[in-house]
């Protein structure tokens, strides 16, 4: 299908240039395309991920791409993953890694509008909702009045990239360096996954990395252990 693939010049014009590229793919044909222009790796991102997103759940998707292109590139696994289960599972499921999102906003180190972390800490796993509200594409957010506005009034949607224009001008996009600033968050963009349900607090991102660590290799200790019982 015509504007699927990744353009080969600007890969090639990367890594004459000694950069790795990787590309997000919300189906099979996303990484098929993706790798045939060359890219280095792929991620596998499913419809559970906070921000741009497709239709295809983590689990049903990360295996189908990893039989698809696997054996050329790794395959990183991304979409409502948050501890060290959802990397053991995504190991199971034959990824080569994981790319978490969401779970690193609610840490110190991510630079937010104000209240935005909290937010996500207070949310539950249905908190979120795919809208086109905030840039014209499919994205998960946190469902507040504006997601709701434009659910109940999807003709007043631009598309890509001027409703995003629209969210910024209305002054319910600060998406980028934001510390400190104040914003309304009952019509604010903010990118949130599934996962968020089981944010319960700020974590430095170094602790959350090792922690997530620590828990796969339990779940994965545990589950090598029940295979010889
Ligand atoms: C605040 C936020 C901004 C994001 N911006 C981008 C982006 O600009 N480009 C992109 O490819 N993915 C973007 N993503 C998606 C992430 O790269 C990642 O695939 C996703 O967060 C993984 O799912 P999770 O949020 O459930 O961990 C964003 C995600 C969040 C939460």
């Amino acid at each position: 299908m015509a504007g699927l693939g990744v353009p080969r010049e600007v890969v090639g014009a990367l890594h004459k240039n000694g950069i790795l590229v990787g590309s997000m793919c919300g189906k099979v044909r996303h990484a098929i395309a993706a790798v045939a222009s060359g890219c280095d790796f792929v991620v596998a991102q499913g419809t559970e991920a906070g921000g741009h997103t497709g239709t295809v759940a983590t689990m049903a998707l990360v295996p189908q791409v990893v039989d698809a292109v696997g054996d050329k590139v790794p395959v990183v696994a991304a979409g409502g993953l948050f501890d060290g289960r959802g990397l053991a599972a995504s190991l199971a499921l034959g990824a080569d890694g994981v790319w978490i999102g969401t779970r690193f906003i609610a840490t110190p180190e991510a630079r937010t509008v104000n209240g935005y972390k909290e937010t996500l800490i207070g949310l539950t796993e249905d908190g979120t909702v795919i809208s086109r509200g905030f840039t014209g594409k499919t994205c998960r957010v946190v469902r507040n009045e504006w997601t709701q506005h434009y659910e109940e009034h999807p003709e007043e949607l631009k598309s890509f990239p001027e409703q995003f224009i629209v969210s910024s001008r209305a002054g319910a996009n600060h998406l980028g360096p934001s510390d400190g600033v104040t914003a309304d968050l009952t019509k604010e963009f903010m990118p949130a996954g599934q996962g968020a349900g089981a944010i319960n607090g700020l974590i430095p991102a170094a602790t959350l990395v090792q922690q997530i660590m620590d828990e796969a290799e339990q779940v994965l200790s545990r589950m090598s252990g029940l295979r010889h019982n």
